[in-house]
């Protein structure tokens, strides 16, 4: 049932080329300029009106709502707020009518997930839901929304359903920006390009596997890790960190990179592995000054780069290549070498990978 991986973690990790497909299938086609989401098609009209996205999740779905807010403000133009449901649930939040909210959840049981989303309803706000596990509670709690489609996910670490729901967030952000006429018809199709593209490419971010795995056995005692991103790859850095802390048991810490002057920074020195994920984007410039503050300090960089970049494998002691794809689109390449450290270092240190220790699949207490 591994199919001859040696862990679950490792095998939806390889999967993803297959299982991002099929959170597109049917969905998207470049050639007729399209994209449909047929759970929501109902509820178009509420969305392209919204007045303000709520996106509401818990751990690596709440990082998928951190992707979805950069590609939604960006494109759609409407005004979106990221909450972690346990947060949400307990503070009497201000929620209207004309609010969306847009639940993420893998197993669709999370039970602070879905104690926010009753709230919310009661204040009458629409509730989509964007989950994985077909006929889940949260999926029958909402009005409306787009399954991930990724298949069934066994490890504990999430992989293959975040790429999942970073693929039908941002398919949800282009359709809300095309109903609303903010997204110019070239910037449309390139985007829509893209996505078709995304599985070949993350086939051939997977190829640094055994690169990766090198590297691994050379930070595999670290006591601490950091994990720096900009822009669209700052939750993928907070991603990352997660990753890392939840299977290998080593302390990691996600920040936008240009936090780190406010704190961070105080922590590096000859020992702190510092993770960037530095693809060429619009970020590029500040993130290699990032990475010039880090090896000031002798941190010792690991770099996500654009396959083909010459500057920062000057700088960084090791790069690990992705393809170029749409900026909007990094995240979903960018992750997966990050998956694949943190698994291969759980791996080295003898841990229970898929099924870590004080943690369960689905968290379904308060
Ligand atoms: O099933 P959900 O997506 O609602 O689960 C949310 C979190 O419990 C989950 O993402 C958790 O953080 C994972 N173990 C992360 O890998």
């Amino acid at each position: 049932e591994k199919g001859g991986f040696e862990h679950f973690m490792l095998k939806e990790i390889f999967e993803q080329p297959k299982s991002v497909k099929d959170s597109m299938r049917g969905r998207i086609s470049a050639e007729k300029g399209q994209i449909m989401l047929g759970g929501l098609r109902e509820y178009l009209d509420k969305l392209t009106q919204a007045q303000r996205i709520i996106i509401l999740g818990c751990g690596t779905s709440w990082h998928a709502g951190l992707v979805a807010e950069y590609i939604f403000e960006e494109y759609a133009r409407i005004p979106v707020e990221v909450e972690y449901a346990s947060e949400f649930r307990y503070r009497n939040p201000v929620i209207n009518p004309e609010d969306i909210v847009i639940a993420i959840s893998q197993s669709g049981e999370t039970a602070d997930t879905l104690a926010a989303i009753e709230l919310a309803k009661s204040k009458g706000a629409v509730i989509f839901g964007v989950c994985n596990v077909v006929g889940a509670s949260i999926p029958r709690a909402t009005h409306a929304g787009a399954y991930t489609h990724a298949g069934p996910e066994i490890g504990v670490a999430s992989t293959k359903a975040f790429t999942a729901q970073v693929t039908v967030l941002s398919m949800m952000a282009i359709v809300a920006a095309k109903s609303r006429g903010t997204i110019s018809d070239k910037v449309y199709r390139e985007l829509l390009t893209a996505f078709e593209d995304i599985p070949v490419k993350i086939q051939q971010a997977l190829n640094s596997n055994a690169q990766i795995k090198y590297i691994a056995d050379i930070f595999k005692d670290a006591r601490n890790f950091l994990y720096l991103g900009r822009g669209y790859n700052f939750p993928v850095a907070l991603e990352g960190a997660l990753k890392l802390k939840e299977i290998s048991y080593i302390h990691a810490e996600g920040y936008p990179a240009a936090e780190m002057k406010h704190g961070p920074i105080a922590l590096i020195d000859e020992e702190m592995p510092v993770v960037f994920i530095a693809t060429k984007d619009s970020s590029y410039e500040k993130i290699v000054s990032n990475i010039q503050e880090v090896r000031a300090r002798k941190g010792r960089v690991i770099a996500v780069v654009t396959e083909g970049d010459q500057l920062i494998k000057q700088m960084a002691e090791f790069v690990i290549e992705i393809p170029a794809t749409h900026e909007a689109l990094t995240p979903i390449l960018a992750v997966i070498p990050l998956q694949l450290l943190s698994y291969y270092i759980a791996v080295m240190r003898g841990c229970n990978v898929d099924q870590p220790r004080n943690l369960a699949k689905s968290v379904t207490v308060e």
